[in-house]
C-alpha cells in the first residue's frame, strides 16, 4: 500500500466515481450512479489516491445456492453442517483465467493490486491520474447537493476497459478511499421567536418534549397591556409593565386524547417551580421564556398542552390556543432492564462460551467510548463481568468523532454487552465508501469478512446501515447477495436493520412526499440472506379493541404492548418494510407472505395507491423495540430510536440462543430465517404478534399509505418480536429431536489478536454516511427540529450522570 501516505492529505474529500459503460448499454455493472442534482466541477487532484473494489466472477453460485438453504433449513437433513471457507471457495472462487487476466491488465500500471482470501474480490489501490488513464476516464469534482465539509469526487465519461477484462469482472466500485468523515459540528438550537405583543393568553412554544411520562412545556407570558413579559420570576412577572398587574401563577392543562383523560396543574411563579431563560420576540427583542417538566401523563397518547395567566388583579387571561401547539406523544424510556423484562432475557447470566461472539459492523467511523461503557453498566444495574476485556476493536475507533458521531456505535456496544454479558464482541469498523454516491461499504466489509478465518469469525454480525436499493446498480446488490449466502454457508448469523423510514425510503424524509406512492425499499435490509429486523415501540393500544367507545362502553387498555414503531406516534423512527423489487420471495416465507397478502380487513394497500411487487422478497423478518433507547454519552443519558437499535437487541437473543447449542457441541444458528419461519408456523405464540401500527411514515414526513401492521407475519414488524425463553425451549427440544445436525467445524478457542483486514481499515476512512439512527425526536412531525434540541445536549458535560438524568425528572405531577 505505497500509496497511503498520501491519504491524510485527503482530508474531507468524497472520491465518488459515477459510471457509465456506453458500449454495452443497459449492462448495469457500468450504469451511472447519481444523485438529484449533481454536476460536474474543476478536475479532481491528480496526486490523490483512490481504491477501485473490483468483483471477480464467481463459479456455481447455483450449486452455492442449493447447499446454502440446505444448511439453513431445520427440516433439512443437511441443517448444520455448514462449510469450511475453504470448500466454499473451492467451489464458487474465480476462474484462474480470470485472475491471471486482471494480474496481467494491471501488471504494466503503477499502484497497487491485492486479492481477497478467495480470490474473487481484488482491491487496485493508485493516483487519480493512474485511474483516470487505466479506466480511460476523467474523473471530476462533485458540484450541487453534497454532504456538508465533503467534496465527492466521480467519473465525468464512462471507464472503458478492454473487453476480456469486461467479461472477468461482474462489476467495479472505482469506490473511493473516504477519507475522514467530517468533524462534528456542535448543533445549536435555532431559537424559537415568540409573537411580540398583541395578545395576553400565554404562547406556548409550538413544540414539547416529552419522555417516559412527562411532557416539557416552554412558554413565554403576555402581560394584561399586552406586552410581552421582559421579568424574571424573581423580579416578579410583568413588573415592568405599565399597568405593573403581575402574573402570579399559571394554569397548566394536559389533555390526552386517548386516556380521554385532562389534568390541570397550577404553577405559581416563584422560582424553583419554572426554569428560565432569555428568548426573542419576532423583532429581536429579548423576553423571558418559561419552562416546567409535568409528570405523570401516560406513555403513547396524544398530548396536548394549554395555559393560562392569573393576574395580581384577580382576573385570567385565555387559555392558550390549541391549534398554537403540535400533540406530543410521551413515550417510555427504553433501558436494559425494560428489555430483559418484556423479552425474558435473563441479564444475569453471562454467556461463557469462548467461541461466543457477535460483531456489529460500523461504517461511518464511529466511536465508542469504554469508560461510557462503565458508567453505562453502573446506571443500568448491569453486572459487568469483563466485558471491557472482550471487547475488540478492528479497523480504527476514531476518537476524534466524538460523541455525535458516535451515537451509532455507543447504542450497539452499550446494549450488546449488557444483555448478552460477558460475550466477546467485535466492534467491525470499516471506514471507506462504496460505490459512487453514499453507499456504505458494503462490500470492503465483506472482503474482509472472507479474509477472516473460520476460526476467528464472528457467529453473529448486526449490520444497522441500510440504504435505498434504487440508489445502487443490481450488479452491487446481487454481488452482495452472494456473500451473504457463502456467510450462510459457514454458518454466520447476518442481522439488518430494516430501515428508519417505513415503506418509501430515506427519499421521502430528505426530498418529500413526492416519493411516497411506492414502495422504496431498503437494501441489504431486503436481501433474501439476511434476516431483516424491524421496529417496535410500547403503546396501551396495542390491540384492535383498545380505545373501542360504544354506549356505555370505552375500553381502556392498562398493559403496555408493541406496536409499529412509527413517528407520528412519538416513535422517533418509523419500522422500515416492504417487498423488493429486485429479488423473487425466497421459499422460506412463502406461507407467511400469503397470508398477509390475502388478509380480509385490508392492511395491505392496493396497487393504485402503492406501488411495490408482491412476488418480492418480504421484509423485515422479526421486530423488537426501537424507541427511546438510553444511551450514555459522556454524562449525559441520551434517547435514541432507531432500527438499529431493535438489530442488536436481537443480535444479543441470538448470541445467547447459540450459547446453548454450543455448550451442548451443536453448531450456531446461521442463517436465521428458515428457522424463524418455521417456528412461527408450528408455535406461532413464540412470537408476541405485533396487530396495530403501519409503516406510511418516514423518520420525519408521513406518507397517505403504507403496510399495516396485521394478525400473523406483516411487512411492518415481520412474524413479531421472540418471546425469548419460549423460542429458547423451543430450540431445546428440537435439538433433542430432528433438528441438530453433527457437531459442525467449531474452533475451540476465541478471538485471537489479529484478524486480516484490520490494517486495511485503518488506512482507509469515511464520509458522513447516515446510520440508521435517529436521535429521539419527540415531537410529531418535527422531526429534524427536535434531533437538533437533542443535539444541543451531546456535547454538553454535567456534572454527574446522576444528575443528567435528574434534569430531565419532572418536577411536578400534574395532579
Ligand atoms: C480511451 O478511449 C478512447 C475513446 O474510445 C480511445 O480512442 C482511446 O484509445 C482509449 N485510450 C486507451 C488508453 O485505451
Ligand atoms: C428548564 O429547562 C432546563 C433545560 O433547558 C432544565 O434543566 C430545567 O430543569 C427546566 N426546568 C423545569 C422547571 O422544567
Ligand atoms: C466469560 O467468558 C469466558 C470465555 O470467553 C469464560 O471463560 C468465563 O468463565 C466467562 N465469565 C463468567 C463470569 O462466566
Ligand atoms: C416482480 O418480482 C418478480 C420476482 O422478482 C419478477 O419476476 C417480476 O418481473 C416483478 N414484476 C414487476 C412488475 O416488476
Amino acid at each position: 500500500m505505497a500509496a497511503c501516505g498520501k491519504m491524510a492529505v485527503l482530508d474531507k474529500v468524497i472520491l465518488v466515481l459515477a459510471l457509465r459503460w456506453a458500449l454495452t448499454a443497459g449492462d448495469d455493472r457500468w450504469e451511472a450512479f447519481s444523485q438529484p442534482g449533481w454536476q460536474h466541477g474543476a478536475r479532481a487532484d491528480q496526486e490523490n489516491s483512490i481504491i477501485v473494489l473490483l468483483a471477480l466472477r464467481q463459479r456455481n453460485l447455483d450449486l452455492l445456492e442449493s447447499r446454502a438453504k440446505a444448511v439453513s433449513d431445520p427440516g433439512n437433513r443437511e441443517y448444520g453442517r455448514y462449510l469450511e471457507r475453504d470448500e466454499i471457495y473451492g467451489i464458487s472462487g474465480p476462474w484462474k483465467y480470470d485472475v491471471d487476466l486482471v494480474k496481467k491488465f494491471f501488471a504494466p500500471h503503477p499502484g497497487t493490486l491485492q486479492f481477497s482470501y478467495g480470490g474473487d474480490f481484488a482491491r487496485y489501490t493508485c493516483t487519480i491520474r493512474c485511474i483516470e488513464k487505466v479506466f480511460n476516464t476523467s474523473l471530476t469534482i462533485q458540484k450541487g447537493p453534497v454532504a456538508p465539509g465533503t467534496t465527492p469526487i466521480r467519473a465525468s465519461e464512462p471507464i472503458r476497459l478492454p473487453a476480456e477484462m469486461q467479461r472477468a469482472l461482474e462489476g467495479t466500485s472505482l469506490n473511493a478511499p473516504l477519507f475522514m468523515p467530517p468533524h462534528p459540528t456542535q448543533r445549536t438550537e435555532s431559537a424559537f421567536k415568540y409573537p411580540k405583543s398583541g395578545r395576553k393568553a400565554p404562547r406556548v412554544r409550538p413544540f414539547l418534549l416529552a419522555g417516559d411520562q412527562f411532557v416539557s412545556i416552554h412558554f413565554v407570558a403576555y402581560c394584561k397591556d399586552h406586552f410581552v413579559n421582559q421579568d424574571s420570576i424573581e423580579d416578579g412577572v410583568c413588573t415592568s409593565s405599565p399597568h405593573s398587574v403581575l402574573i402570579t401563577a399559571f394554569d397548566i392543562i394536559v389533555l390526552q386524547a386517548q386516556t380521554n383523560t385532562q389534568k390541570v396543574v397550577r404553577l405559581p411563579a416563584v422560582p424553583d417551580v419554572l426554569g428560565q431563560k432569555v428568548g426573542r420576540t419576532d423583532d429581536g427583542k429579548p423576553c423571558v421564556e418559561f419552562n416546567a417538566t409535568l409528570g405523570s401523563v401516560a406513555n403513547y397518547a396524544s398530548t396536548t398542552v394549554r395555559i393560562r395567566s392569573l393576574f395580581s388583579d384577580g382576573s385570567v387571561s385565555d387559555f392558550s390556543q390549541a391549534d398554537e401547539v403540535l400533540p406530543v406523544w410521551p413515550m417510555a424510556y427504553t433501558t436494559p432492564a425494560l428489555l430483559s423484562r418484556n423479552y425474558g432475557i435473563p441479564m444475569h447470566e453471562p454467556v461463557r462460551h469462548p467461541r461466543n461472539s457477535i460483531s456489529v459492523a460500523e461504517f461511518l467511523g464511529q466511536y465508542y467510548n469504554p469508560e461510557d461503557l462503565e458508567s453505562f453498566f453502573k446506571l443500568m444495574g448491569v453486572r459487568a463481568w469483563s466485558t471491557k476485556e472482550k471487547l475488540q476493536l478492528i479497523g480504527e475507533n476514531l476518537p476524534m468523532a466524538g460523541s455525535v458521531l458516535g451515537g451509532e456505535a455507543q447504542l450497539d456496544i452499550q446494549y450488546i454487552t449488557a444483555l448478552a454479558s460477558n460475550v466477546s464482541a467485535l466492534f467491525w469498523s470499516v471506514p471507506s465508501i462504496e460505490l459512487a454516491t453514499r453507499q456504505e461499504p458494503f462490500l470492503d466489509w465483506l472482503m474482509q469478512l472472507e479474509d477472516t478465518s473460520d476460526q476467528e469469525m464472528p457467529l453473529v454480525h448486526s449490520v444497522s446501515y441500510s440504504d435505498d436499493a434504487l440508489t445502487m446498480p443490481l450488479w452491487f446488490k446481487q454481488r452482495i447477495n452472494a456473500e451473504f449466502m457463502k456467510l450462510a454457508l459457514r454458518g454466520i448469523t447476518i442481522l439488518v436493520a430494516s430501515g428508519d423510514d417505513g415503506v418509501s425510503g430515506g427519499f421521502v424524509a430528505k426530498y418529500g412526499k413526492k416519493y411516497c406512492g411506492t414502495n422504496r425499499e431498503e437494501f441489504p435490509s431486503s436481501s433474501p440472506w439476511v434476516t431483516a429486523v424491524g421496529g417496535t415501540q410500547l403503546a396501551q393500544e396495542n390491540v384492535p379493541v383498545c380505545g373501542y367507545t360504544s354506549g356505555k362502553v370505552v375500553v381502556q387498555c392498562p398493559q403496555d404492548g408493541e406496536v409499529v414503531c412509527t413517528s407520528d406516534k412519538g416513535g422517533g423512527i418509523t419500522s422500515g418494510g416492504g417487498f423488493s423489487a429486485d429479488f423473487p420471495r425466497p421459499w422460506y416465507q412463502h406461507e407467511a407472505v400469503e397470508h398477509y397478502l390475502n388478509q380480509e380487513d385490508g392492511p395491505v394497500p392496493d396497487q393504485d395507491v402503492l406501488k411495490f411487487n408482491r412476488s418480492g422478497r418480504a421484509y423485515p423478518d422479526l421486530a423488537a423495540i426501537s424507541s427511546n433507547y438510553l444511551v450514555l454519552m459522556g454524562d449525559d443519558l441520551q434517547p435514541t430510536s432507531g432500527t438499529s437499535a431493535s438489530t442488536p437487541l436481537i443480535a444479543a437473543m441470538v448470541a445467547r440462543w447459540n450459547e446453548d447449542r454450543l455448550m451442548n457441541r451443536l453448531p450456531p444458528l446461521g442463517f436465521l430465517n428458515p428457522l424463524i419461519y418455521q417456528i412461527f408456523s408450528k408455535h406461532p405464540s413464540a412470537f408476541n404478534d405485533v396487530q396495530i401500527g403501519d409503516n406510511r411514515c418516514s423518520r420525519s414526513t408521513c406518507c397517505d399509505v403504507g403496510f399495516r401492521a396485521a394478525r400473523g407475519w406483516d411487512a411492518a414488524s415481520g412474524v413479531g418480536t421472540p418471546q425469548f425463553k419460549t423460542i429458547a425451549a423451543i430450540l431445546r427440544e428440537e435439538a433433542l429431536l430432528a433438528f441438530g445436525g453433527r457437531f459442525g467445524r467449531m474452533a475451540p478457542i476465541a478471538m485471537s489478536e489479529s484478524t486480516s483486514g484490520s490494517g486495511m481499515g485503518g488506512d482507509l476512512a469515511s464520509v458522513g454516511l447516515i446510520p440508521l439512527l435517529a436521535f429521539q425526536s419527540l415531537v410529531t412531525g418535527l422531526a429534524t427540529l427536535a434531533a437538533v434540541w437533542a443535539c444541543g445536549h451531546c456535547g454538553r458535560r454535567g456534572s454527574g450522570s446522576a444528575e443528567a438524568l435528574g434534569a430531565r425528572r419532572p418536577l411536578l405531577s400534574a395532579a
